[in-house]
């Protein structure tokens, strides 16, 4: 398997054990208030970078070289920024969307830069 969808998926599971952990801990304090981050934490965070890892791993041809990396950076440092936001929101901190706004950003460009590798020429 390619370093990059190594790489994505310690990620994904990581974030994983984070989403469920969250998930666990609305579901025992009986306080879902953090609900949208465990939401985004899961499908941003453990779903689609498993889906990006497998990418990956299906077309090595794309696996190669530096832009790769550079879009796992991006997009995972958007995720971290946006879950943390969303979260520190959830504790009553309504600021915090600033933050969300930030990180959906830094998300949005890790995907169009997916986007851009996609859509290219197999090297
Ligand atoms: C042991 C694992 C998990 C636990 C204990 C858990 C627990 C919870 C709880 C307590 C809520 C709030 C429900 C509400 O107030 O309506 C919630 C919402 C949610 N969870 Fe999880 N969850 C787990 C795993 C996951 C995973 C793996 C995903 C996605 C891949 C996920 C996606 C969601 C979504 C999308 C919502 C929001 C649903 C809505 O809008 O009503 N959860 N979860
Ligand atoms: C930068 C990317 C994203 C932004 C800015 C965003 C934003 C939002 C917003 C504003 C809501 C409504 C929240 C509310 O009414 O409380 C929402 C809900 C939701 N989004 Fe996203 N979203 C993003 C990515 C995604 C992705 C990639 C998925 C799935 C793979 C997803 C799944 C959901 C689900 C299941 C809900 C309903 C549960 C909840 O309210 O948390 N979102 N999102």
């Amino acid at each position: 398997m390619p370093r990059i969808s190594h790489l994505y998926f310690k990620t994904a599971t990581i974030l994983f054990l984070a989403g469920i952990i969250m998930g666990l801990h609305m579901g025992i304090s009986g306080d879902h208030s953090a609900y949208p981050a465990h939401a985004h934490l899961n499908l941003l965070g453990w779903v689609s970078c498993a889906i990006f890892g497998s990418y990956f791993a299906l077309n090595p041809a794309k696996a190669g070289g530096r832009l790769p990396i550079i879009q796992f950076a991006i997009y995972t440092i958007g995720v971290v920024v946006m879950i943390v936001g969303l979260y520190l929101m959830a504790l009553g901190n309504p600021a915090m969307d600033a933050l969300v706004g930030i990180g959906s950003f830094i998300v949005l460009a890790g995907v169009l830069l997916f986007t851009a590798i996609v859509f290219s020429r197999d090297a």
